[in-house]
């Protein structure tokens, strides 16, 4: 099924220059890239985008983080892309993921980890729709 995901690259990785890598890295997959912009994500933006985590211990460490620096937001569409677009990111803790993975390759540690990817295409609709209005997204 063709399906879409919300993917951030965080606030370690623009700092460090990675964005198009990550970029590169999703579309040589063949996922479509369909919505894209950079911003600074403020507390309300962060505590919605992570309401799930939000009993989570490292809940106000993550909102502090990624609320930290710029990030690019993007949306991506392609057949079963929420589970490939995962695959391809690995292991939430970079120390964790497969060779050849983008938090493998690119992440520091669990919390600067790189990049955040929808874990459902529910999720994915919901989380899409906090940081790009429909006439963002050209699909
Ligand atoms: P992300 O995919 O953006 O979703 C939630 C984030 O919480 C996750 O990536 C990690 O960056 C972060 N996270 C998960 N577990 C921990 C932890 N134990 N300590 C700090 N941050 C964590």
């Amino acid at each position: 099924m063709t399906e879409r995901s919300l993917v951030l690259v965080k606030p370690d990785a623009t700092a460090r220059n990675l964005s198009g890598a990550i970029i590169a890295r999703l579309e040589q997959a063949g996922l479509k890239l369909i919505a894209l912009k950079m911003l600074q994500m403020d507390k309300a933006l962060a505590g919605r985008h992570y309401a799930i985590h939000k009993e989570k211990p490292f809940f106000n460490e993550l909102v502090d983080y990624i609320i930290s620096g710029p990030i690019v937001a993007m949306v991506l569409e392609g057949e079963g892309a929420v589970e490939r677009i995962r695959k391809l990111m690995g292991a939430t803790d970079p120390r964790k993921a497969e060779q050849g993975t983008i938090r493998r390759d690119f992440g520091m540690d669990i919390q600067r980890n790189a990049t955040h990817a929808s874990d459902s295409p529910e999720n994915a609709a919901k989380e899409i729709s906090l940081f790009f209005s429909k006439k963002e997204i050209c699909g």
